[in-house]
């Protein structure tokens, strides 16, 4: 694949996610650009948008939607050190509350492991690549998805389980005002991360599925019980109807509700 020409966008105030941020009209998935960049070297805290994505992918083999113009669809390129990854899914969902929490008077919720709800509703989702070379952590690029200006209701598939933030403040918010407090915040919690600074329970104040009954798709199959902890890696421990205990990580599961 060859990386399509970019136009750069003026980079926010941060020290070090942002400082390049490429922009793309029209590509596949940010993922794949991204990931072709890690190969080609690319700094650490570039950031790659997409204006539309043809084939943006989620979690699980799941699509995500982003037609022109609705949808912030980013990736970040990190290289963190590799006991900082297991932290990158709190880092990256407790980025994107604040963010909105920011620019609106929304009070956005953390659904386990990274969709962040308003009112039940999808509002954005998170997708973490991690990239190895033998026993070595190359980069981590992480996916970001925002609904931002999308109306559910014109997609059947997701009307009934998705929002955006202009449906919720019923009025246009700017993809680029998201766009800059979205990379300030993230820059802020990682800048953080690196210098050993706790941030399980500011996450955990957002986090909705705590005290819950779910169902969870657990490798090869579904386990269903009542949400006992989430502890401070982010792996979630959940207890059976036969009273038994779980552990499960982050990485390898999806959660119904
Ligand atoms: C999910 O909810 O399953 C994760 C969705 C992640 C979507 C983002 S949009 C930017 C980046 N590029 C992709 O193709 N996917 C992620």
């Amino acid at each position: 694949m060859n990386i399509p020409p970019a136009s750069i966008i003026k980079h926010p105030n941060t020290s070090l996610i942002g400082k390049s941020i490429l922009f793309y009209p029209s590509i596949p998935s940010t993922m794949d650009i991204a990931r072709k960049m890690v190969n080609e070297g690319t700094k650490e805290g570039t950031v790659i948008v997409a204006g539309e994505q043809t084939s943006g992918r989620g979690r699980l083999e799941r699509r995500w939607l982003s037609p022109p113009g609705t949808s912030l669809s980013l990736s970040i390129i990190l290289r963190p050190a590799l006991k900082i990854l297991p932290q990158l899914n709190m880092a990256a969902t407790l980025a994107v509350v604040q963010s909105v929490e920011r620019i609106t008077s929304l009070k956005p919720v953390i659904k386990w492991p990274n969709d962040v709800l308003i009112d039940g509703k999808k509002l954005s989702g998170i997708l973490i690549d991690s990239i190895f070379q033998g026993n070595e952590l190359k980069a981590a690029i992480i996916g970001i998805g925002i609904n931002v200006k999308l109306n559910p209701s014109a997609f059947p598939d997701i009307s009934n389980i998705a929002t955006s933030l202009s449906v919720e403040m019923n009025r246009e918010v700017s993809r680029r005002d998201v766009l800059y407090s979205l990379v300030e915040e993230l820059d802020n919690i990682y800048q953080g991360l690196a210098l050993g600074e706790p941030i399980y329970e500011k996450w955990l104040k957002k986090l909705e599925t705590l005290g819950k009954m779910v169902k969870v798709k657990w490798r090869d199959t579904i386990e269903e019980g009542y949400v006992e902890s989430v502890n401070a890696d982010g792996s979630l421990v959940l207890k059976r109807h036969d009273g038994s205990l779980i552990t499960m990580v982050a990485g390898e599961v999806t959660l119904h509700i």
